[in-house]
């Protein structure tokens, strides 16, 4: 078979891993990709930074548009808005698959990205956008297509849940712990994503999107961060019986007045709130998520797992980028490779802001 062209834009703390494990793990990933998968290039911003894994001098670059034009699939794991976008758009057009981990560009300028891509047939997969290495992009996308999810409800960021956890359990504080996420490489380039919760209310809109087949824009999501969670809020808790966690919260409304035509819809919600100490959320400790979906026929399902973390990270990227291979070696979309705007884009009513 063909051997394809993979370029990779970014080599941080998933960037590095990803490409590690790509030359790695090359015979098994072609053998599983149906072609020998060659990692081309890293498109990086100074080739001679120090970094955490020992990877070939000669594949980093600073010439990203070079590298996208000749790339069967195109791994995005620079994060931000731009030149993020522009590149992701230049690579649809160059006829590549798009494999990203970027939910803040997901959440900002998705239908844009996902138009592109069904323009050209070209899939753009994010299964590690939300929730680092657990697997909840496609049991929304595709498992669970046939029913109707009525609740979402989560932990979907780990460096909130790993500064409030160790907060809890050890006694520390705020600031350390935060240094401590960053040093780990959990945290956003600038960690205010986390802690603000800007991160989280990206995730929510992701999920909710895909959970109620719709669009739901970023400055619909109600979002409260943790920066006023101090010891003595937690102390407070744990006095009381409870753990604070970040919880993004999704739901369908059903019987609304004024949400026309069908009489439902949709709050979207990320907010620290006290969790009883015997529920399972409260279990979710360090950089962990967990995801709860409540769909109507399929009842309760969780999903859980490392939510951040730069191999974990690297596990759901490739995923998506045997998934890329594979469509590439069959000539076409394969089962579970739609892109979300392939789902029929169904409005169901008001999107509600408060809580
Ligand atoms: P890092 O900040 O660790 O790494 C970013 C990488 O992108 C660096 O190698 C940097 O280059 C490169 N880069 C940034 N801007 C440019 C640019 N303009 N041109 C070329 N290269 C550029 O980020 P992470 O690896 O932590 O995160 C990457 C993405 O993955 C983000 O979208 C993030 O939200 C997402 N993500 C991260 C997770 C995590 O646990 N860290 C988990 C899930 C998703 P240089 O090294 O030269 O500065
Ligand atoms: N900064 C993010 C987090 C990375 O802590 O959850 C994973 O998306």
């Amino acid at each position: 078979p063909r051997r394809l062209r993979v370029a990779l834009l970014g080599a941080g703390a998933v960037g590095s891993q990803v490409a590690r494990l790509l030359l790695a793990h090359a015979d098994e990933l072609a053998d599983r990709a149906g072609a020998p998968l060659d990692l081309v290039g890293i498109a990086v911003r100074d080739v001679d930074a120090p970094r955490e894994a020992d990877l070939p001098r000669e594949l980093y670059t600073t010439d990203a548009d070079t590298l996208i034009a000749g790339a069967d699939i195109v791994i995005e794991v620079t994060g931000g808005l731009e030149p993020a976008r522009t590149r992701i758009l230049h690579a649809l057009a160059s006829g590549a698959d798009v494999v990203t981990a970027n939910k803040a560009l997901l959440a900002t300028h998705g239908s844009e990205i996902f138009d592109a891509a069904d323009q050209v047939g070209a899939t753009v997969a994010y299964e590690a956008a939300v929730a680092g290495a657990i697997p909840i992009i496609r049991p929304l996308r595709d498992s669970l297509a046939g029913d109707r999810v009525r609740r979402i409800m989560g932990i979907v960021n780990g460096t909130t849940n790993y500064i409030l956890d160790r907060m809890d359990r050890e006694g520390l504080g705020f600031d350390e712990v935060l240094a401590e996420a960053q040093r780990l490489g959990y945290a956003e380039a600038d960690p205010t994503a986390d802690v603000e919760a800007y991160d989280a209310a990206q995730k929510a809109a992701i999920l909710a999107s895909l959970a109620f087949h719709t669009s739901v824009p970023l400055d619909a999501v109600h979002r409260e961060g943790i920066t006023s969670v101090d010891a003595g809020v937690i102390e407070a808790a744990r006095k009381a019986g409870y753990v604070v966690k970040l919880l993004a919260v999704c739901e369908r409304l059903v019987d609304q007045p004024d949400a026309a035509p069908t009489g439902e819809a949709i709050s979207v919600r990320v907010y620290p709130a006290l969790v009883p100490r015997e529920h399972p959320l409260a279990s979710v400790h360090g950089a962990n998520n967990a995801v709860f979906v409540e769909a109507e026929a399929a009842g309760d399902l969780m999903f859980y797992g490392a939510g951040a973390g730069g191999v974990q990270t690297a596990s759901a990227v490739l995923g998506d980028v045997v998934s890329a291979a594979r469509r590439h070696v069959a000539g076409g979309p394969g089962v579970g490779e739609s892109t979300r705007a392939n789902l029929p884009i169904v409005p169901i009513g008001r999107i509600r802001t408060s809580c």
